[in-house]
């Protein structure tokens, strides 16, 4: 630019600068004047030459204006995709949140599953591994037992259901097989008008209950219990001393049994 303008001074000065050296050529002679004359026209031509040069560079500048503008426009589009990826990693990280959120509920709720398989798996054994007892049986046919002077075990003969075989008609002892808690029920019955009927449950040696009634023509005495066991524990009726009982096909008397469950 400094050129250009350099360039233009001289091209205004020129006309002045001649005059002033056709003024001087004057005075110094005709062939001094001619060969002013031809280095003017010399430096012309080299400054034309200039501009031809200032003017090639001037293309070139431009051109590579241009390239650093596109390099702009390039890099402010590479700016620009930089953000959208950032934004989507931003995404893609709460979306891993969501997921491992997810994954979490997915493990409790696999955990819950687990600890209930493991707690059905656990009665599904129970229910396998506990022994099945269940037994139940009448007294008699016979008709009339006792009054007797001593304490007399009731042996109920008359088995419908053993599942176990626990308990013994040939005793009329039931034998636990497993600790555990089991449901007993007896019913008792006398149709001696006037006659008590008295009868015993126990457990081992412990008499557990003691029911009584005075008979009259049809007279019934029944009760339940729900005893603890341990294993090989023994469970059994007796009939009091000095009282009596009736039984026959009709089946009065009983004495059933079974475990509830095992402990
Ligand atoms: C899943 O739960 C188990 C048991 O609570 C735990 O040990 C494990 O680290 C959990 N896994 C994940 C991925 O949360
Ligand atoms: C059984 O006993 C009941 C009650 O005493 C009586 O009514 C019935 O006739 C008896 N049955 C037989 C077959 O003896």
């Amino acid at each position: 630019m400094r050129d250009i303008l350099q360039l233009m001074v001289v091209l205004f000065c020129l006309p002045g600068t001649w005059a002033q050296g056709e003024s001087e050529e004057a005075h110094q002679g005709l062939q001094t004047s001619g060969q002013t004359s031809t280095d003017i026209w010399v430096e012309l031509r080299a400054l034309r030459d200039m501009v031809v040069e200032q003017k090639v560079e001037l293309t070139y500048t431009k051109a590579e204006l241009q390239t650093q503008r596109d390099k702009v426009a390039s890099l402010e589009k590479e700016n620009a995709q930089a953000a959208e990826l950032a934004a989507l990693v931003c995404r893609v990280t709460t979306s891993e949140k969501d997921v491992t959120a997810l994954r979490e509920e997915l493990n409790l709720s696999k955990n819950e599953l687990l600890l209930s398989k493991s707690r059905l798996d656990n009665i599904e054994k129970a229910i396998a591994g506990s022994p099945k007892v269940a037994f139940s049986a009448g007294l008699t046919t016979a008709g009339k037992i006792g009054p007797f002077n001593i304490e007399t075990p009731l042996v109920y003969s008359r088995v419908f259901t053993n599942i176990g075989e626990s308990y013994s008609p040939i005793t009329g002892i039931f034998t636990a097989p497993v600790k555990g808690v089991y449901y007993f029920r007896f019913t008792a019955f006398n149709n001696k008008k006037g006659e008590w009927m008295a009868v015993n449950m126990y457990h081992n040696s412990q008499r557990m209950l003691h029911n009584s009634e005075l008979s009259d023509v049809h007279s019934f005495i029944a009760n339940a219990l729900i005893l603890q066991l341990e294993k090989g524990s023994v469970v059994y009726m007796r009939l009091h001393q000095g009282n009596g009982l009736y039984d026959n096909a009709s089946t009065w008397n009983t004495f059933s049994g079974f475990l509830m469950f095992p402990l």
